[in-house]
């Protein structure tokens, strides 16, 4: 049995919200970092269009960012939080560039170098930062590059954490399976900071990577944590239509440089949905390409910015100009064919302005937590920086608090009433299963019967992955269904509980707003 790790802080997941956390603590507490593959692998890496921030300091421009995103997130957002984090917008983009971060710039009239802004969906002006195509890879490899050099840094890739340890309402550390040498560890911290992403894995087409099967909400959920708006899941309308390309993204800021949204004939549609047309908020685009592809029988629309020059094209887009080459489509000649797919968690973890959840000592921040920020719709850009505001939140938090450093001997994990697995087919049939329905009946358009059905479909998988659990070794495809099970099981509960459409819940059977429901959907583990 390994021997008991112990820190003073310990954060599971190492994207643009973890690795921001312990490198704000790093100077002050013993952090470790742990990831469940390689470092880099989650969506922060794959982060294209940038991160929304307000640069100046003037009044007009800190409240329209906040107009914008109270107007995406359908009347659920929390103002407070709002502003809170539209406020910290500048300070987080000059943290990144303490690290190092590389931003885009272009030459002011005045011929000085500026940051060049993108503009996305629902954004009435442009004040997206960015570094070209490609925001995720350079804001992840500036923070990794940094973690990696702190003494006070511990960085464990491939740990894979499998539950919280908790006793008398106080978080004391997590379980952790080292999948490289098969061994679960026992790590002690009496604070423990969930930044595990998202739960897009859930549905069969994601533009997320692997990582995104929701572990730190079922964690959470677990340990007795509440978890709020889970029926918001939100389906990026651009996403790459090819068969060996399916989960790449083409950026909302190639809508923001004009981009057409395009039938197979060439005529244009989102006018008929809304005025902003291409650069509506994401739920219309996405449900009203949903649309146009059942109502004409085709299997995807066409995204066509062939209008701008080559050059243009190349410099701005070079990552996806590259991308969409490989598989053969000349992004400066001719449409690029896509569809939907899923792409944020909105709801999750519930959290105050702090990221702390029910749980002492226990935080939750990035696309694992619910903070308020989104409401029942994530606006363009605002997912890294919520990661960046709720990082410095939180930190400021731990460290006006107590360091409690007592160590604490805590039970190792025990598998002496289980064996090797001989049925490891059940696992990948049931994950195949499970994504299949939430994206047949808890997708875009939903009804309350197909809600149902899902419900029904799901109550026999959870029973059969619970049996599996109690019977067999852990391994990380097994760890993952497991925690899959509990989100579809949280998303399919708050949807039926949501009797109207609003944001991205989008119901035919309440297909209204209906201003009597606008409260949140908070569910606790102790009524269900
Ligand atoms: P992630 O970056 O997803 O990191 C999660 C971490 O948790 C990983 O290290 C993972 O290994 C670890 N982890 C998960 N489970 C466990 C476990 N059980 N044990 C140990 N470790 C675990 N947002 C924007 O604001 N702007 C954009 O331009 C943008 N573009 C996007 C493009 C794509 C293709 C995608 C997929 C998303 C995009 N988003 C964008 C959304 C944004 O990237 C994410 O919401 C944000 O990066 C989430 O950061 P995070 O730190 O919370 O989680
Ligand atoms: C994109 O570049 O379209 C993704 C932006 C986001 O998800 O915020």
């Amino acid at each position: 049995m390994p021997k008991q790790e112990n820190y003073d802080v310990l954060v599971i997941g190492s994207g643009g919200a973890g690795l921001s956390l312990a490198l704000k603590l790093a100077s002050q507490r013993k952090v470790a970092v742990i990831a469940k593959f390689a470092l880099t692998e989650g969506s922060t890496f794959y982060a294209q269009g940038g991160i929304s921030a307000v640069l100046d300091s003037q009044a007009s421009s800190i409240d329209s960012h906040i107009q914008d995103t109270l107007n995406s997130g359908a009347g659920l957002c929390d103002a407070e939080v709002v502003r809170l984090t539209v406020e910290y917008g500048k300070k987080s983009i000059d943290f990144l560039r303490q690290q190092g971060m590389a931003f885009t710039e272009r030459q002011s009239k005045a011929g000085e170098a500026e940051l060049h802004l993108n503009q996305e969906g629902g954004h009435s002006e442009r004040r997206i930062v960015h570094n070209a195509d490609a925001t995720g890879k350079a804001l992840s490899q500036s923070l990794i590059n940094k973690a990696q050099q702190h003494p006070n840094i511990t960085l464990l890739e491939h740990h894979n954490a499998v539950d919280l340890i908790i006793a008398d309402g106080r978080v004391l550390g997590a379980y952790v399976l080292d999948t490289q040498n098969k061994v679960v560890k026992t790590i002690a911290a009496p604070t423990v900071a969930l930044a595990t992403g998202g739960a897009n894995k859930v549905y069969l087409y994601t533009t997320n990577p692997q990582i995104s099967t929701g572990d730190g909400i079922a964690l959470a959920w677990r340990a007795g944590c509440k978890v709020a708006n889970m029926e918001f899941m939100q389906f990026h309308p651009t996403c790459l239509y090819h068969p060996d390309g399916s989960s790449f993204l083409i950026s909302e800021a190639v809508r923001g440089e004009g981009a057409k949204l395009i039938l197979p004939d060439g005529t244009e549609f989102m006018q008929q949905y809304d005025q902003r047309a291409e650069l509506a908020p994401r739920d219309i685009v996405a449900r009203a390409i949903d649309h146009e592809i059942k109502k004409h029988g085709i299997d995807c629309v066409f995204l066509d910015i062939s209008h701008k020059s080559p050059e243009f094209i190349k410099q701005h887009f070079p990552s996806i100009y590259k991308k969409c080459l490989e598989f053969n489509i000349d992004i400066t000649q001719e449409p690029i064919p896509v569809v939907p797919a899923a792409h944020y968690t909105c709801g999750g973890v519930m959290t105050d302005s702090y990221a702390r959840t029910d749980i002492s000592g226990l935080y939750a921040l990035g696309e694992v937590a619910c903070t308020g920020l989104h409401g029942a719709n994530r606006m363009a850009s605002n997912s890294l920086l919520e990661c960046l505001v709720f990082a410095e939140r939180a930190s400021e938090h731990i460290l006006s608090s107590e360091l409690l450093n007592t160590v604490v001997e805590l039970p190792a994990w025990d598998e002496s009433q289980v064996k090797e697995s001989t049925e490891e087919v059940m696992i990948a049939h049931n994950w195949d299963e499970l994504r299949r329905f939430m994206w047949d009946y808890v997708g875009i358009v939903r009804t309350t019967e197909r809600l149902q059905r899902a419900s029904h479909r799901l109550a026999l998988l959870q029973k059969e992955i619970a049996d599996y659990y109690q019977s067999y070794h852990i391994n990380s495809d097994l760890l993952e269904l497991r925690n899959l099970v509990i989100v579809a099981d949280l998303i399919i509960k708050s949807a039926l509980a949501r009797k109207e459409s609003r944001g991205l819940h989008y119901t035919l059977d309440y297909p209204e707003l209906d201003n009597s429901q606008r409260k949140n959907t908070v569910l606790a583990p102790s009524n269900n």
